[in-house]
Order: C-alpha cells, then structure tokens, then sequence
C-alpha cells in the first residue's frame, strides 16, 4: 500500500476515551486533538469511547462508542513516473512479448476506480496506413509489438517511431477521470536471428572435413545453439558450435541426395528456445562425377533387308547420372566399330546427340552379314563409355521362286497308272532365308488339271515337288494336257516384288489308252419281287458301259435254279421258272459284262434278287405225331399237347395261329385250347372212350394275309398199357371204325342234317314276317317326309 499523506481530525469534546479499535482511557480537561489517519488501510476506520466524568473523575456516562470511517474521494491525478521514456525494439521480436512499459502512479486507493489506471497509446508516428505497429497493456503500460509491427518493422526502413501514451484513472471509464500523458521513443533494431541465405556445397569435395558452410547468430550473447533435422535421415552430414557456425562433416553426394533442409535453433540456458528455429537450406552442387552408362549390355536393333538409306534403325539412349541439363551429362555418340565390314565399313552412322541410329551407305542384304556389331562411343565432359549394339538383319520375302528349267518336257503314262505313283520332279530355288515361310515353296497347278487329278508335294528340305496321281488317269476325257505349275511362297511378296515367268513351269502329259474293261454302273444290283410273279416278268436290269464305248453282251453266271434269264443286250433280267421264297428268300446270281470286240474284257456284278413273301402255304402240325396215346380204360381226363407250324415267312412276333376242333360233333368228347401262337392243347371231356385210334380233326388258321386256313388229323390211340407203354393188340387196324362207331357217326349225321334243316326253315319264316312289318313302317312313315 501506499504510505498516505496524514489527514487531521480535530474533536471538541470535554472528556473523552480515545481508542483505536482498543479501549484506551483518557481523562482530562477537554482541549483540542490531532490524529494521524491513514489512507488504503483495510478498514479506514477511527473508533472514538467517549465518557463524561466529574471533577473528582468519577464517570458520568458512557462510555459510547463513535465510529469514524474515512473516505476517498478522487482528489488525485495520475501521474508517469516519467515526462520521456526511451526503449528499444528488435525486429521480428514475438507480438505480444512486452520489450518495455511506463509507469504511472495516483494516490487514490486503488481498490477504488479512483486508483484504477488505464493506459492507452494516443499516437504513432509515423503511421502508415493507419497500422498500429505497438500496443500497450491497458492495466500495466506495458508495450510490446503487434503482429504487424513483428512482421513489418525494418530498421533499415525506419529506425525510430515515437508513441504518446495516456494514463487515466477511474480505469478510463468515466469522463471525470483525470488523465496524464508522455511520450515514448522506440527504436528498431536490426534481428540478426534470420536464416542465413541457401547453401550451396560441390558434391564428392576432396578438402579436410568438417567444412563451415554458414553461420547463425542470437542477438544477444550467451545462447546456445543446436541442430534439427527436419526429414529423418540415416546419416545426418552437419552440425554447428557454439559461435554458432554451422558445418559440413563429411564430402557429399549429389546423385544421392541433392539437397536438405534442417533448422538451427537457439536455447537459452535452461534449454528454452529464445526464438522460432531456422531453416537452413543446403544445396549439393553436381560435378561431373560420373561416366555415362549404357542402357543394356547390349542393345539389340533389327532392321529390314530391304530399307532404305536414312531408314532410322532404332534410337539408342545412354544415361549419366550428373545433375540433367548440365554439361556435366550432355552426352555425345559416336560409333568406333563394326564387325563385319561386309561388304564395307561405316554402314550406320549415329546422330550426335540424339542417338538415332541409320543407314548410312546402303540397303543391307542378309546374304552379306545377318548380323553387325556396333561399338558406341558414348561421352560427357570428362569421360567415356563404350557401349555394345548388336543388328540384326531380318530376312524379307523378296526373292521370288525361280524354276531351274521353265519346261520339263513331254511325259507319257499309260492311263492305268496307278493313284498315288510320282510321276515327276520338279523344282524352284528361293534366294530367302531357307526353312521360313519366305523361302518354303508351295506349288500349285493353275492350268491343264481342271478334274484335280495331279497333286504336287514338297519335299520342305530340299523344295524339290513331286507330282502324283491323285485321281485316275483318263485317255477318253483328257488325253493330252498342258500343266503349268506355279510356285509361291506361304508368306506374302513384299510389296514392289512380284512373282513373274521365272515362277512358272510346265509340262506336257500324255496318256496313252489302254484297252478297260466294261464297268457296271454299280458292284451289286438289287431287286425285289414276289414270289409268285409270272414266269417271264422283267424282275430287274443291269447297266454296264465300256470305256472304249464298245458295244457289251450280258450273261448270267450261277443261275443254279434257273430262274432267271438277261437279255444280253440291254441287261434286263427276266423270271424263267415260278420263283418260292421258301426256297431262296434272296436269289445270288452273278451279271457279266463283255465288250464285243477288242480284248473281249469282261467284269462281273451281282444281282441279287429279293423275293418278297406271299402266304402260299397253310398251316400244318409241326412233326409227325403218330404215337400219340392214352391208356384204356382212362381213369380221369387227360391231354396232349401239340405244336402246328406254316412254310411261309414268319412276321417279326412268330407265327399266331388259331386252334379249334375239326367237327362240332366232337365237342362233347374232346376239347382244343390254344397255349400260345404255335402250341395246342387235345383234352378229353370224359373217360369213356374206346379202346381203339382216333384221329381228330384240328382246325388251324394262320391269321395271314390272306388268311390260310387247314385242317390237320391228329391221330390219338386208346390202348393198353403195359407198364407206361401202349400195347396194342394185332388183328385190328388203326384208321379203320369199328360198327359202334359207325352206327355212331351215322346216327350223329342225320342228327346234324335234321338241325340243320330245322335252322334252315325257323329263319326263313323269321325273314318273312320281318319284311312285313319294315314294309309298313315305311309306308306309315312315308307322309311325314314330304
Ligand atoms: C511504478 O513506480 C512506483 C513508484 O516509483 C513503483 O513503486 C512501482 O513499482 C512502479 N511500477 C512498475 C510496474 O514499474
Ligand atoms: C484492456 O485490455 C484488455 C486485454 O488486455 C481488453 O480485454 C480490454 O477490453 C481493454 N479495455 C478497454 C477499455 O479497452
Ligand atoms: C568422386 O569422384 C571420383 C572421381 O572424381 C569418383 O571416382 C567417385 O566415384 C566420386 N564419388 C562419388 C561418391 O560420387
Ligand atoms: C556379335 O557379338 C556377339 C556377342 O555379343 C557374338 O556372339 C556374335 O558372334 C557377334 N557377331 C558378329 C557378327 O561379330
Ligand atoms: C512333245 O510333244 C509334242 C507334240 O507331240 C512335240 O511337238 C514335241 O516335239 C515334243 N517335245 C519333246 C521334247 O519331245
Ligand atoms: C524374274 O525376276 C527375277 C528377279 O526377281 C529375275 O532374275 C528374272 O530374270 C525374272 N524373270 C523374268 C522372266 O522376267
Ligand atoms: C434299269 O433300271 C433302272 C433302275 O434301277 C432304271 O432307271 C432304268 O430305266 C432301267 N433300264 C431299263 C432299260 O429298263
Ligand atoms: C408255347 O408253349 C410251349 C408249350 O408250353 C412252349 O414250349 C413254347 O416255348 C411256347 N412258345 C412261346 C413262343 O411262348
């Protein structure tokens, strides 16, 4: 607190106890007191107990209390400590950081707003652009710079700037307040805390290590200075002291790393950083440090027999690691050598610079080299390399195929020279690459063989063609022809070369005749009739014609029925005798053609004559069924069972015949089943049977078309049987009735001719009285229709 200016009280009381916040005692008589009252205490406070007393001292009244507070009123100005003050700044020094203050002081209690200060800058100057470049604590009146001020002040610019700064109390708030003001100069100085400028360093340096590239400095003394990387490296090349310079430690690569960046920073002793770091750039320098490199160990170009001069073969691109667009990896080409030198020397030539690489003297030929090597000279400021380059020379097709003779003469063949025999050689060089599609010869036929029937392979070791029969020779159609036989390659002519005469041959065929059998039209001729066609119906014809268009006679061979008859003339074949398919379901006959003339060749053909069935034949009992019994007396019904069979083709099912007994008269003692298409069974209906032969009448139809129908006998014996065996006992004869039977079967024929005849009359008078009745239905019916 501020040690405050007395004030005074006077009191006027007789007898009074004076304390200060104590009782005290004072007596006496009344006279006038002075009390020292200070300002600023906590409590501003004088406590007065007053008393009344008598002469003797006695006390009256009292004693009361009277409390006295103290108030301040505003009745101070403030005042700087200071009518100038004088400081300095440095450039770039932080915003906001205070560099010095001004100080004003008022006697008013400062817990009041009559103490409170306020401090404000009034004017800058110069100002430029209305940019306070300083600003001032408003409670402490300390100044520091803005952000502007950091940014901008230049003591090169303007070294000194002059502030008016104004103090108010009452915390500048109200218009009472009392204010003072003084002027403030400032001047800049310069940082010397910057970034040094961009080093740069020549890489791969030869001097003693380390080497200083640069300095810091901290404005004042004492700092202490570190590195900082700022990219995270595995070797980290520099370092600093405590003057602050900065060094190199070791020599550098520039085609390692071209450059770093890394900051300096300055601490104070407690390791405080005093400033922002700085950033130190550090540029490695090239120096021509490396020779150029080839791009393989060796490059490999091709090149086209047939291009012409100038033709870029390809471009060849060494590299140099030096700093790019420097001296340091220009590069330059030059070829030194070509092996071979055929057929001369300095064949390719190269673009100094560029490294395009060309034909220089003339088209290559790969019969003179199909490959060159090359050296290549490649060179920066201080070195050179020699690179390899091989060329290869790619054969074209532009060599045609040249036949070794353009005729090769007449060649007679018999006509019946047989498919498949070589009948000549012929052959074609091609000057191309051998054993590739520009040099392989394929020859074709393009005249004189319409019908195809030469073919020309080709050996593809030596393209020698041989010429083959493909297909029969034919005096009768072509008995002279002029072949013309090309040759060509598989892979197209490039273009400006084209096949001309050289690729053509030809030859003259002849074919003699040779004197051919008559040929049928066919091997086998086939035909079908029915069996029963008339004798001397044409069945079928053979057709047979004679290559040297002689007339031809007929004849048949192995007719062994006889059968059939030719004509000898015009090959039709006739029946000669009624045909059976049960005989020959396919009659084999062979046909022979003869020329009439000439050799009298002949050729044979079959015919074969299907015959097709017609159900000609009924049905009969499939064996002979003589010893049929049974043994007499019977002792219980028996059976037997039979199978019937037809000579006629069986359908696809077998045969399916019908079963019945032979006469109705029989059905009281005898009985036919069928079992299935071929099997019946003879049941008896009774045992009363006599001892004698039976022969049973079986009705059997086959069902075919038409259908044929038979009645077999089926003889059944009724005989003694000695063990299991019939014996049968002479004298009487099987087949022949005895007068039982007899009487019997007259007796049943007359029974039956009676039926009959009573059948006969029943229906006639049924028919009769059936008309009647129709008849007059009709007339009855008849008005309702009109
Ligand atoms: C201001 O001046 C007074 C009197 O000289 C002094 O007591 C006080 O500490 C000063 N204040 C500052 C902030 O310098
Ligand atoms: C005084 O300065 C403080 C910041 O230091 C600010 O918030 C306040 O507004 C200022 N008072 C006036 C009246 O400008
Ligand atoms: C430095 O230069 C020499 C030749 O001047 C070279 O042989 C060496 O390889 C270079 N070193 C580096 C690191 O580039
Ligand atoms: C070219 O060089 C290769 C080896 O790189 C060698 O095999 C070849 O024979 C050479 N060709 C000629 C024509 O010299
Ligand atoms: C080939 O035959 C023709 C026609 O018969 C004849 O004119 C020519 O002289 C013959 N050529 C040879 C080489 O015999
Ligand atoms: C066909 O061309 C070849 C060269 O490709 C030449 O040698 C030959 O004489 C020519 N033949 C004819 C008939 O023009
Ligand atoms: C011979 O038979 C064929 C059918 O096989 C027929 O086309 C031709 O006309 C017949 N020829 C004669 C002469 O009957
Ligand atoms: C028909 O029946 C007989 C007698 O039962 C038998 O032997 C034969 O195999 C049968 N035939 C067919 C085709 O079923």
């Amino acid at each position: 607190m501020t040690p405050a200016r007395p004030h005074s009280l006077c009191l006027l009381i007789l007898y009074l106890t004076v304390g200060n916040g104590q009782d005290g005692k004072f007596s006496g008589p009344l006279k006038p007191m002075t009390f020292p009252i200070y300002e600023g205490q906590e409590q501003s406070q004088v406590i007065f107990q007053i008393s009344a007393l008598d002469a003797q001292g006695v006390t009256v009244e009292g004693p009361v209390p009277i409390i006295i507070e103290v108030k301040d009123i505003n009745d101070n100005r403030p005042m700087f400590s200071q009518a100038k003050y004088e400081g300095s700044v440095r450039q770039n020094s932080r915003p906001g950081k205070p560099f010095m203050s001004v100080n004003a002081t008022d006697l008013d209690d400062p817990a009041t707003p009559n103490g409170q200060l306020f401090y404000q800058i009034v004017i800058q100057l110069p100002k430029v652009d209305d940019v306070m470049y300083f600003q001032i604590n408003n409670k402490t009146g300390e100044i520091s710079l803005t952000l502007q001020g950091a940014r901008e002040l230049d003591p090169v610019k303007n070294p000194s700037y002059s502030l008016v700064v104004s103090v108010k109390d009452m915390g500048g708030q109200s218009e009472n307040s009392f204010s003072d003001t003084t002027s403030v100069d400032i001047t800049v100085k310069e940082n010397i805390w910057k970034a040094p400028d961009p080093v740069e360093i020549m890489e791969n340096s030869t001097d003693p290590h380390p080497v200083k590239i640069t300095q810091v400095q901290w404005n004042e003394p004492g700092a202490h200075y570190a590195l900082v990387e700022k990219e995270k490296l595995p070797r980290f090349p520099f370092s600093i002291d405590q003057k602050g310079d900065i060094y190199v430690t070791q020599p550098l690569d520039r085609e390692q790393k071209d450059s770093y960046v890394f900051y300096a920073v300055a601490k104070d002793e407690y390791g405080n950083p005093l400033s922002y770091p700085l950033q130190i750039h550090v540029k490695v320098q090239d120096v021509n440090d490396n020779p150029p490199s080839c791009p393989s160990a060796v490059t490999v170009f091709e090149v086209q027999e047939n291009e012409v001069l100038g033709s870029s073969i390809g471009v060849f691109i060494a590299h140099d690691l030096d700093e790019i667009n420097t001296i340091n990896s220009i590069l330059k080409y030059k070829i030194v050598e070509q092996t071979p030198k055929l057929p001369m020397d300095g064949l390719f030539l190269v673009e100094e610079y560029e490294g395009k690489v060309q034909l220089a003297r003339q088209s290559l030929k790969k019969q003179d080299a199909p490959q060159y090597n090359l050296t290549m000279e490649v060179s920066d400021k201080d070195f050179k390399t020699l690179c390899a380059i091989e060329i290869n020379v790619i054969d074209i097709n532009d060599q045609i195929p040249i036949f070794e003779k353009s005729d090769y003469g007449n060649l007679s063949l018999p006509e019946d020279t047989a498919v498949g025999s070589q009948i000549l050689t012929i052959l074609a060089t091609d000057a191309d690459e051998p054993f590739t599609g520009s040099s392989k010869i394929l020859y074709r036929i393009t005249q004189g063989d319409k019908e195809g029937r030469l073919g020309i392979d080709t050996d593809l070791r030596t393209n020698a063609g041989y010429v083959t029969i493909k297909k029969p020779l034919d005096f009768e159609t072509a008995a002279i022809s002029k072949i013309v036989v090309h040759a060509e390659n598989p892979e197209p002519l490039v273009s400006g070369v084209t096949y001309n005469a050289s690729s053509f041959a030809t030859f003259t065929l002849f074919v003699r005749d040779v004197n051919e059998a008559p040929a049928f039209t066919q091997h086998i001729f086939q035909a079908e009739v029915s069996e029963d066609v008339a004798v001397g119906t044409k069945v079928g014809n053979v057709t047979a014609w004679d290559p040297e268009g002689l007339e031809i006679r007929y004849s048949l061979r192995g007719d062994t029925r006889g059968w059939l008859r030719i004509d000898r003339i015009t090959g039709e074949i006739f029946s000669a005798a009624p045909l059976d398919r049960e005989t020959e379901s396919v009659y084999r006959v062979q046909v022979v053609a003869t020329e009439v003339g000439g050799s009298s060749l002949s050729s044979i053909a079959f015919f074969h004559l299907i015959l097709k069935d017609v159900n000609d034949n009924p049905p009969r009992l499939a064996r002979d069924y003589t010893g049929l019994f049974f043994c007499y007396p019977l002792t219980a019904p028996g059976s037997l069972v039979f199978e019937a069979t037809d000579d006629d083709q069986r359908t696809l099912r077998g045969f399916h015949f019908t079963f019945a007994l032979g006469s109705q008269s029989l059905q009281n003692d005898w009985e036919v089943s069928k079992i299935n298409g071929t099997f019946a069974r003879l049941s008896t209906k009774h045992t009363g049977f006599e001892e004698r032969a039976y022969e049973i009448p079986i009705h059997i139809s086959d069902g075919g078309r038409p259908p044929l129908e038979g009645t077999v006998n089926l003889p059944v014996t009724f005989c003694t049987c000695v063990e299991g065996s019939c014996f049968r006992p002479a004298g009487r004869q099987d087949g022949i009735p005895t007068v039982g039977m007899a009487v019997g079967i007259l007796l049943t024929t007359f029974l039956v001719i009676g039926i009959i005849l009573a059948v006969v009359f029943i229906r006639i008078k049924n028919k009769k009285d059936k008309e009647n009745v129709e008849n007059a239905q009709a007339s009855e019916v008849k008005p309702l229709r009109s």
